[in-house]
């Protein structure tokens, strides 16, 4: 990729929401935020455009992008919804959840942003900057996380920065994000909805929507369906380790709960123990610590409920073999 493209960093005022639209409108990629995460953008019904993301992102060809629409009624005409995403999309729309359905006839997502599948991911986000900027742009944007693939997800206009500047054309600077995990794929492809990706709706509040327990992707009988989910993702230069008790020598630290760590090199995820200020820190705090250089970052337990499931998903795959 070209990496003498001057980058520019847009306030998210008028202005800059309008000048964001325009750039998408003409091909361009901005970084924007959401909820979730930063979004590196791109107009999904052009094949240059999206081809330009996984340039960017130095992201393999095969993982399909979500497109990002303004509202129920625009995701409607991308994609074939039955009564479970119809439900699940009037319960968490505008929000942290993702829907996989089957593409509708009409769709004008490129095949290149859907990597060639008759499936379509598509998320209506919360921020009012990215509806602000879907509602001008008058198209399905692409956005995967705006952070060089295998990296740890941006949750600021800095952090979009340090991987993508000179890659793109502007950073929509909102501050940082308010969810910090991203959003939940649920696929809605066989009556039966499928959870591909834990995130930022936790699992139990789309149980109670559907009125019955999710099935996980790559369970007994289903094909693993989510081509992007690879096992090693969200890597720092640093080892990770999981569910330690406390700092080895020449570790650094991440916290949850209360803790008495007087550790030069350590953060804490949620001093109280509260799992949505855990996954809004999540992946700062993970660039901030390996900013500092340590061989292994140690990572307290964390439980395996609500948002716990995302942020010990991201988690795995941070500490997994590479
Ligand atoms: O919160 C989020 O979802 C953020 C913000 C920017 O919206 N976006 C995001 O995108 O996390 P990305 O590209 O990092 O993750 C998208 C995931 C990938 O794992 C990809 O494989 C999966 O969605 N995906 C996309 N289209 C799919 C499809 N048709 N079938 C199955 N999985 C799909
Ligand atoms: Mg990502």
């Amino acid at each position: 990729p070209s990496s003498s493209r001057p980058t520019r960093r847009l306030a998210a005022d008028a202005a800059g929401i309008a000048e964001a639209a325009a750039l998408l409108r003409a091909g361009g990629l901005v970084a924007l935020p959401t909820e979730t995460v930063y979004g590196l953008a791109a107009d999904a019904t052009s094949g240059a455009a999206v081809a330009g993301i996984y340039a960017a992102k130095e992201r393999p060809s095969f993982n399909p992008l979500i497109a990002h629409l303004p509202d129920l009624a625009s995701a409607r005409r991308q994609g074939l919804f039955d009564a479970h995403a119809l439900a699940l999309a009037q319960a968490f729309w505008p929000g942290p959840l993702t829907l996989v359905v089957p593409a509708a006839p009409g769709c004008t997502v490129s095949d290149l942003a859907r990597a060639g599948l008759a499936t379509v991911a598509l998320r209506v986000p919360a921020h009012p900057v990215a509806h602000a900027v879907l509602a001008a742009a008058g198209r399905p944007i692409a956005a995967p996380s705006a952070n060089r693939s295998g990296r740890i997800s941006a949750t600021s206009a800095e952090d979009a920065l340090a991987d993508l500047g000179g890659r793109i054309d502007a950073v929509l600077d909102a501050g940082s994000t308010e969810v910090g995990v991203e959003s939940t794929i649920v696929a809605c492809l066989d009556g039966a909805p499928r959870l591909l990706r834990p995130g930022g709706v936790p699992r139990e509040a789309i149980e109670h929507a559907i009125g019955r327990p999710l099935a996980i992707a790559g369970d007994a009988g289903h094909a693993p369906i989510s081509p992007g989910l690879l096992a090693s993702h969200y890597a720092p230069a640093a080892r990770v380790r999981l569910d330690a008790e406390a700092p080895r020598d020449g570790e650094a630290w991440l916290g949850f709960g209360p803790d008495r760590q007087d550790h030069p090199q350590a953060l804490n995820l949620s001093p109280s123990g509260d799992l949505r200020e855990a996954a809004a820190h999540l992946f700062g705090y993970l660039r901030r610590l390996d900013a500092s250089g340590p061989a292994t970052i140690a990572v307290a337990r964390i439980p395996e409920q609500g948002l716990g499931e995302a942020i010990n998903d991201r988690l795995r795959r941070a500490a997994a073999p590479r």
